[in-house]
C-alpha cells in the first residue's frame, strides 16, 4: 500500500485528479463526508487529506510514503525528503508586494510581513538589505495597509487580491508549482511501487 498525503483544498483536489487519471483511483474519495482517510486496496493506494503546510511533515517522517507540496512549503521548511516531479499545476509565484507609493530608500530597517519567514530572509539577505520580519499567519495585505510592515512577501496567483486591496507585486522571488514528493526510507523500500507511479503520473499530466 503507499500511503499518499494530498493538500485539502482546490489543489489537492486537481492533485487527486491526476492520480486518477494516472490509475489510482480510489472512488469513496468523492463521497460527502468528513472522513480523511481513502483506500482502495485493489490499487494499493490510500490517500489521505491534510493541511497543505502539513504535507512535508508527514512525508518526512514516514506517515506518507509520498504526498504532494507547494515549492513554497518545500523552499520554507526544507524538509529532508525527496522531490521526484512538477506536477505542473498550483503555478504562482512568491513575491514582494507594497503600497503603490512606497519606495524602499535603504535608509531603515526595512519591515517585511509574511507567512513564510525564511524565504523572506534567504532572499533580503542575498540583496544585502536590512530587515524585520513580521510573521503572520494570514490575510497578509493587511499588514502595509494599516502599517504594521513596509511590504509583505507573498504568494501572488492571479494578482487579484493585491489589485483589490491597492497593492502592487514588485520583484519576483521564485516561481511556485506543486510537487511530487517522497519519504527517503519509502523510496528506497517501496521504490518499484512509487517509480511506476510516478511514470504513470507523468504520462497522466503529459496527457492534459
Ligand atoms: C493566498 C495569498 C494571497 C492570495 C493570492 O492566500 O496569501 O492572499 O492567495 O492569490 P491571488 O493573487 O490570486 O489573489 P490564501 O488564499 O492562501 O489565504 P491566506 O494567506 O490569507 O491564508
Amino acid at each position: 500500500m503507499i500511503n499518499i498525503a494530498l493538500p485539502k483544498g482546490r489543489l489537492g483536489e486537481k492533485a487527486y485528479r491526476i492520480f486518477e487519471q494516472a490509475g489510482y483511483e480510489c472512488p469513496s474519495i468523492h463521497e460527502e463526508n468528513r472522513k480523511l482517510i481513502f483506500e482502495n486496496p485493489e490499487k494499493g493506494v490510500r490517500y489521505f487529506w491534510v493541511k497543505p503546510s502539513d504535507v512535508v511533515i508527514y512525508v518526512e517522517r514516514g506517515a506518507a510514503d509520498i504526498g504532494i507540496a507547494g515549492k513554497d512549503i518545500i523552499l520554507e521548511y526544507e524538509p529532508d525528503i525527496y522531490e521526484l516531479a512538477d506536477l505542473g499545476i498550483g503555478k504562482c509565484r512568491m513575491a514582494v508586494a507594497c503600497k503603490k507609493e512606497f519606495c524602499d530608500t535603504r535608509d531603515r530597517t526595512l519591515r517585511v510581513a509574511t507567512k513564510f519567514p525564511h524565504i523572506a530572509r534567504g532572499y533580503y539577505n542575498r540583496i544585502s538589505r536590512e530587515i524585520d520580519i513580521i510573521k503572520l499567519n494570514g490575510s497578509i495585505e493587511l499588514a502595509p495597509i494599516l502599517g504594521l510592515s513596509d511590504v509583505i512577501v507573498d504568494i501572488v496567483e492571479t494578482g487579484k487580491t493585491l489589485l483589490e486591496n491597492d497593492l502592487e507585486p514588485r520583484e519576483t522571488i521564485v516561481d511556485i508549482s506543486a510537487r511530487l514528493v517522497a519519504n527517503k526510507v519509502s523510496y528506497k523500500f517501496k521504490n518499484k511501487e512509487i517509480s511506476a507511479m510516478c511514470q504513470a503520473l507523468r504520462a497522466a499530466q503529459a496527457n492534459k
